[in-house]
């Protein structure tokens, strides 16, 4: 049986492509919903839904365990699917402000995430747990996901949208930057050029599928089989380049 994964859109290939390092002999069903994309500027009851549409989406195509590989659908729904899925592995991701945190390094740390994300409970009780050892920002990104969902990740309008982001801090105030949501992974190198070498980068998909690993083992519902498994591509957007671009950003 696969494991579904679910996404706003193309995002959550930055977590899926981490799940295949993991766990190559796994099935993998990918939903995209790009149609709808992007959640961020959405209302709760929108992204709710949507979100227990999609997965409802993944349970018909028999997926076995459920990640949520989007911050801003994991903070609209997880816990409500949790207990409507008592059953099943259900895995969310959240900005990576922990692993920031423990780098220890002096400077604030920024966290890129949708407006959405950053404005629910479940981001200001995290917020709330590290504030007192770090100079938190939160740094909503309206827009950014736009480009990566038309394949954009490095343009001259990518690289002045990040600019203009950063243009109030001065050289040496950040210690990291986190990315919030799932998309922005596959801006990273652009966002480097802007930032510099001395910014560490930090998303959160390999501790996400961490988990997603520890959950399997737990419920014994991890493949024993020793060759490489497959993954099945949906999108609820009917461009046939959408496909293309989801294969393209995991280089599958
Ligand atoms: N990829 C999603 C996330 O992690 C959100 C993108 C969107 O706004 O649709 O938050």
């Amino acid at each position: 049986m696969p494991i579904g994964f679910f996404d706003s859109g193309v995002g959550g290939l930055s977590v899926l492509r981490e799940a295949l390092k993991l766990m190559p002999n796994e099935d993998y069903i990918y939903f995209g919903d790009s149609k709808n994309a992007p959640y961020g500027t959405r209302d709760m009851k929108e992204v709710r839904d949507l979100t227990f549409d999609a997965v409802h989406f993944l349970f018909d195509k028999g997926a076995k365990a459920i990640v949520v590989a989007c911050n801003t659908a994991t903070s609209a729904a997880v816990s409500e699917l949790r207990r409507t899925y008592k059953d099943v592995p259900i895995v969310g991701i959240e900005p990576a402000v922990k692993p920031a945190v423990k780098l220890g390094k002096k400077g604030k740390i920024v966290i890129m995430a949708t407006p959405f994300t950053l404005k629910q409970e479940k981001f200001k009780s995290l917020m709330s747990k590290y504030e007192r050892d770090a100079e938190i920002v939160p740094m909503p990104c309206a827009g950014l996901v736009e480009f990566i969902e038309k394949g954009d990740l490095g343009s001259q309008d990518v690289y002045n949208y990040l600019k203009d982001k950063f243009k109030d801090f001065n050289k040496g105030d950040i210690a990291s930057v986190v990315l919030g949501c799932t998309h922005y992974p596959f801006i990273r190198e652009t966002l480097s050029e802007v930032l510099g070498d001395e910014v560490s980068i930090i998303d959160g998909g390999e501790g996400t599928v961490n988990e997603v690993k520890r959950r399997l083992e737990l419920a014994d519902l991890l493949t024993d089989r020793k060759e490489k498994g497959k993954i099945s591509f949906y999108n609820s957007c009917e461009r046939e380049e959408i496909l293309e671009l989801s294969k393209k950003l995991i280089k599958y």
